[in-house]
């Protein structure tokens, strides 16, 4: 199956952003997903899965969590284990984002933990990876996401367990994005280094492209060869901004 066979993904991660009142933002993205060639996700704060999740119920929208921990209960004040999500109906959990690995000092290693952990639960895991603005500059682009993929993603990964996220961390919340060359190589990279690794299944597993996407911008970031969809922040928060970004999956 060719990548452009893939069901697209757009994804909206919320990140520390939503009171209860935002369940409306939730019903209009509801209702405005009907008729999409892709499938919609809204990864709100950990407060609002289970509510957003019943809310959801039924309709063309799945939820998810921002973030697991890699064990299933146990004494982590203030962590919440991927069965935690899946008992309170989301489908899918984001590991390893650029902010968790800053903010908290994640590693490949323990990303790997979590990206497995959602295994363990019946979650997909939506592993992100993408390189800083020195190691771009440096030209380590595709040496970085390359040792970021060797060590987040757990063995026996496929199209039902695991979807890739490339954001260059310059790209996040700074209106920068990259040229559409540099989104093609990183992603042909990511493709090829998941079919060495996972064979034919490597070949089906979505790849996201994140970082500043917007109405303005989606069309040309997403036709991008082996962009299988998107991960989006700050446009996600808005139901007209991220259904006008999904709306390039809107069939004719
Ligand atoms: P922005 O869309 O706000 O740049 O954020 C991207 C992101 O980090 C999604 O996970």
């Amino acid at each position: 199956m060719a990548s452009a066979d893939l069901t697209p993904l757009v994804t909206g991660n919320w990140k520390m952003n939503g009171l209860a009142v935002a369940e409306g933002e939730l019903a209009k993205i509801v209702n405005g997903a009907a008729g999409l060639k892709a499938e919609l996700m809204v990864c709100p704060p950990a407060t609002l899965v289970a509510s957003f999740a019943a809310a959801a119920r039924g309709s063309a929208v799945a939820i998810g969590g921002q973030d697991c921990h890699a064990e299933p209960s146990g004494a982590h004040t203030g962590d919440i284990a991927a069965e935690m999500l899946k008992d309170a109906g989301a489908a899918a959990v984001i590991v390893g984002h650029s902010e968790r690995r800053t903010d908290h000092h994640e590693t490949d290693a323990q990303v790997r933990s979590k990206a497995m952990a959602a295994r363990r639960a019946g979650l997909l895991a939506i592993v992100c990876i993408g390189e800083q603005r020195a190691e771009r500059e440096g030209g380590q682009t595709l040496a970085v996401i390359g040792r970021q993929l060797d060590g987040s993603l757990p063995d026996g990964g496929t199209s039902a367990n695991l979807v890739l996220a490339y954001e260059p961390v310059w790209a996040i919340g700074t209106g920068l994005t990259p040229t559409a060359a540099d989104v093609a190589e990183a992603h042909a990279f990511i493709r090829k280094r998941l079919e060495t690794r996972f064979g034919a299944e490597g070949g089906r597993i979505r790849i996201l492209y994140g970082g500043s996407v917007k109405p303005t911008n989606a069309k040309e970031l997403l036709t991008i060869a082996n962009v299988n969809g998107a991960l989006v922040g700050g446009a996600s928060l808005k139901a007209a901004d991220f259904l006008g970004i999904a709306a390039v999956y809107r069939s004719a």
